[in-house]
């Protein structure tokens, strides 16, 4: 029996749907009733393969009933919050439970020093010293599902408006990762000893710059829009601004400053070790399209 905390997000939920329709037993962590409605969605396709159980990882105590019998585990809650990530060892640890595959990000590879990069690395520190037999798979920006919070609000943004602000030049590389990718690489690293005690970048088959991408959604999708590029000093004024005014935003001024790296992530370890061979962006894009239903 596998057991899934996180089940319930973006990525948890291609990652539940692949095991069970694989035929594997999964055992979910709910924290509310909200998230076991979600779930109990998804086990009608499968009621044989998903057992849904309660918890919540502000304490370890409460997750120790759902994971007993289990032999394998596996987090997809951000790293971020690390006190998360230490009662998730510790009551694993409790439980005797060994082998387990933590989903980080690329954010802990970018050259600058933002709060959220310290948080993940203070947690891959944890792992790194909990005696577990974890994986740690660190995706670049994922794409492909909705609620991804980047290509999906994108892609509706578009639809509805017609238009896309570009903060900077749009020169910069990005590498985004299609969700199956992602999903196919836990599941193949669960099985894979060879994939214990080691941290793996996934990242989409070829780096691309924001211009291209946007040329390559234009042509997937049909939908002619505008693109308007605004010079990063600009944006970073407008957003503090927007945020100032408004109270709240999904954007901040770091993320902005972000926009100027290139984000490319070579990933030869797991082609190597467990056969990584992820889609390029235009067979994830035109997936996540039609998926959509553009
Ligand atoms: N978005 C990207 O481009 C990207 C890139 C790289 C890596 N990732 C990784 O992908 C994963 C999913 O991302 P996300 O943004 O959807 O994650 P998230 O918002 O941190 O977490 C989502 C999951 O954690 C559960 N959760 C949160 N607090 C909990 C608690 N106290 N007890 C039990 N469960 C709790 C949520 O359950 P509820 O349903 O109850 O809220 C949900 O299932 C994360 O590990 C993230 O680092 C994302």
């Amino acid at each position: 029996m596998i057991y899934l905390a996180g089940a319930t997000s973006f990525l948890g939920k291609r990652i539940l749907i692949r095991l069970a329709g694989n035929g594997e037993k999964v055992r979910c962590l709910a924290r509310s009733m909200e998230a076991r409605r979600r779930l109990e969605e998804i086990k009608l396709k499968f009621p044989d393969c998903i057992e849904i159980v309660g918890g919540n990882l502000l304490s370890p105590d409460s997750l120790v009933y759902g994971l007993k019998d289990i032999e394998k585990a596996i987090y997809v809650v951000r790293l971020e919050y690390h006190g998360y990530v230490k009662n998730f060892i510790e009551a694993l640890r409790k439980c005797n439970v060994k082998r387990t595959v933590f989903i980080s990000s690329t954010t802990v590879l970018i050259p600058t020093d933002i709060k959220v990069k310290k948080d993940k690395i203070k947690s891959e520190e944890y792992i790194r010293n909990s005696g577990l037999d974890y994986t740690v798979l660190r995706p670049s920006m994922i794409y492909g599902a909705d609620g991804d919070n980047n290509f999906s609000k994108m892609l509706k943004f578009i639809r509805k408006k017609r238009f896309f602000v570009v903060f900077g030049s749009g020169e910069n590389m990005i590498q985004p990762v299609y969700v199956e990718d992602v999903a196919k690489a836990v599941t193949g690293v669960l099985e894979n000893s060879k994939t214990i005690k080691k941290i793996y970048e996934l990242a989409g088959k070829y780096p691309l710059k924001y211009n291209e991408m946007l040329k390559i959604v234009r042509m997937k999708s049909n939908l002619p829009f505008k693109i308007i590029k605004l010079p990063i000093g600009i944006s970073k004024f407008a957003v503090s601004i927007y945020k100032q005014i408004m109270k709240k935003s999904d954007l901040d001024t770091d993320q902005i400053e972000r926009m100027k790296i290139d984000k490319v992530y070579p990933y030869n370890e797991a082609a190597n070790d467990f056969g990584y061979s992820p889609v390029s962006f235009e067979e994830g894009i035109e997936k996540e399209i039609s998926e959509l239903e553009f």
